[in-house]
C-alpha cells in the first residue's frame, strides 16, 4: 500500500472493497491505522476511519457526523433508506428508535427466552446426533429463522425472502461496484414489498412490524416513515446474527483450547460472544457524512465529507486491545465496536446475544471438538462471514 500525505492528511490508493482485501482485510486495516488517525481513500473520495478512537469519535459525535444523509457508501442507496432509524439524526432518530427498540428491550425479550432455549436445544441435539452439518445453513440459520422472522411478522412469502433481501441490502451499502449494482434489483423488490405487503391486515397480529403501524397510529412516528422503518427489521435482524454464529463456530474450531475453556466454564460464553464480535465483526463498516468542519488531531476534515467507520478495523487496533489478533475468550471486550457505538448502537444486540448465548451453551454441553471439513467465505461488500462452513463434531 502506498500512502502519501497531502495537506496533512494521509492519502492512500488502498481499495478495501477489492475481492482479495474483502476476504483478508487485516493487513490493509493495520496499514491504514498506522498511517494516521484518518486516511483519505483516493479511489472512493472518502475518508477511512480505522483506529478505534477515531471510529468511536465519529460514531458518537452525531452533530458533526450525520446519519441522516445516509450511512451507505453510494448516493442511490442513501436516497432509498432516507428517513429510517439507521439513517436519521437527533429528535427524529430518537422517536423512530423508541418505536423500533420496544420489543427488543431486555424486559420485552424475557418472553422470548424460553422459545430461544427450546429451539437451541432442538437444533443442537439434532445436528450433533448427525455428526456433520453446515454451520451456516443448518445451525446458524435456525434460531433467526425459527424465532426472529416469526416475531418480525411479515406475511409468509416475505419471510422466505428475508435472507436474500438482507444480504443483498447490505451489499448495496458498499461503494458503487459490481456487487452493489447487481444487488440493486433485489433491494428494489424488498423496498416495494415493505411498502405494499408489510401493511395492516397482512402482517402477523401482535408482531413487531405491526407495532410500527400502531406507533404511527399513536402519532409517535410519522406514518410515511413506516415502510422504510420495516427495513430496520427486515435488513439486520437475521443475517448479522447468522454471520456471527458461523464466525464463532469457525473460531472455536480453529482454537480448540478456547473451546475447552468455554466448555469447562460456560459462564465465559457471554464474554466469548463479545470476543467473536470484536475479532470477526459481522458488519465491517458503515459511514457518516460531516455537516460541519471537524478537527481530528490537527487534520481538518471539511463539511460535506464522507467517512467510512471501519468497526472491524477499530476492533483490531493494538492502541486499544492487547494482542488484538488473538482470540481470547477470557478477554471479554465489552467496549468492542461490533454493535457500533453512540446513538445508533445496535438496537438488536440483546436479542443477538441471547440467541448466541443459548446456542453456544447447548453446543458446549454436547460438542467436544468442531473440525472444519469445507468452507467458503462470503465475498460481500459489508458483511464478514461464511456462505458455507461444513463441520464434523465429536
Ligand atoms: C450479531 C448481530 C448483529 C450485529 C453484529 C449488528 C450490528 C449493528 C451495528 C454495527 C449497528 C450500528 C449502525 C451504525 O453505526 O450506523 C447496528 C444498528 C442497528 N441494528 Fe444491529 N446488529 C446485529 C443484530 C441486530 C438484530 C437482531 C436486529 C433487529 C432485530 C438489529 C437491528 C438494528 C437496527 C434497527 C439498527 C439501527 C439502530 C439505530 O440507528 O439507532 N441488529 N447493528
Amino acid at each position: 500500500m502506498t500512502i502519501t500525505t497531502s495537506a496533512d492528511v494521509p492519502v492512500s490508493d488502498y481499495d478495501p472493497y477489492d475481492d482479495a482485501n474483502l476476504l483478508d482485510p487485516w493487513e490493509g486495516y493495520r496499514q491504514l491505522r498506522d498511517a494516521g488517525p484518518i486516511v483519505w481513500l483516493r479511489k472512493y473520495e472518502m475518508y477511512a476511519a480505522t483506529r478505534y478512537s477515531t471510529v468511536r469519535r465519529v460514531l458518537e459525535d452525531w452533530q458533526t457526523w450525520s446519519s441522516a444523509y445516509g450511512v451507505m457508501m453510494n448516493d442511490e442507496m442513501n436516497q432509498v433508506l432516507r428517513g429510517n432509524t439507521l439513517c436519521s439524526d437527533g429528535a427524529d432518530h430518537d422517536a423512530l428508535r423508541r418505536a423500533v427498540i420496544r420489543p427488543l428491550r431486555p424486559t420485552s425479550l424475557k418472553a422470548l427466552s424460553d422459545d430461544i432455549t427450546r429451539e437451541a436445544v432442538l437444533i443442537t441435539e439434532r445436528l450433533v446426533a448427525r455428526g456433520r452439518f453446515d454451520a451456516v445453513t443448518e445451525l446458524a440459520h435456525h434460531l433467526p429463522l425459527a424465532v426472529v422472522s416469526n416475531m418480525v411478522g411479515l406475511p409468509e412469502e416475505g419471510r422466505e425472502h428475508m435472507l436474500v433481501w438482507a444480504s443483498e441490502m447490505f451489499n448495496c451499502f458498499g461503494p458503487r461496484n459490481e456487487r452493489t449494482v447487481s444487488a440493486f434489483p433485489v433491494l428494489e423488490e424488498m423496498v416495494n414489498y415493505a411498502a405494499t405487503q408489510a401493511v395492516r391486515g397482512k402482517l402477523k397480529p401482535g408482531s413487531w412490524a405491526e407495532a410500527l403501524h400502531d406507533a404511527a397510529d399513536r402519532g409517535e412516528v410519522p406514518r410515511e416513515a413506516v415502510p422504510v422503518m420495516m427495513i430496520d427489521y427486515m435488513g439486520p435482524s437475521l443475517d448479522t446474527t447468522i454471520f456471527a454464529i458461523a464466525n464463532a463456530v469457525d473460531l472455536f474450531a480453529r482454537h480448540p483450547d478456547q473451546w475447552d475453556l468455554v466448555r469447562a466454564d460456560p459462564s465465559l460464553i457471554p464474554g466469548a460472544v463479545n470476543e467473536v464480535l470484536r475479532l470477526e465483526s459481522p458488519i465491517q463498516d458503515f459511514s457518516r457524512y460531516s455537516v460541519q468542519d471537524y478537527d481530528l488531531e490537527g487534520i481538518t476534515i471539511p463539511a460535506g465529507s464522507r467517512a467510512i467507520a471501519f468497526y472491524g478495523a477499530g476492533n483490531r487496533d493494538e492502541r486499544e486491545f492487547v494482542e488484538p489478533d488473538t482470540f481470547d475468550v477470557r478477554r471479554n471486550p465489552r467496549n468492542h465496536l461490533g454493535f457500533g457505538a453512540g446513538p445508533h448502537q445496535c438496537v438488536g444486540m440483546n436479542l443477538a446475544r441471547m440467541e448466541m448465548n443459548a446456542l453456544f451453551t447447548e453446543l458446549a454441553r454436547r460438542v467436544e471438538r468442531f473440525e472444519i471439513q469445507d468452507s467458503r467465505r462470503s465475498l460481500h461488500n459489508i458483511l464478514r462471514g461464511f456462505d458455507r462452513l461444513e463441520v464434523t463434531v465429536s
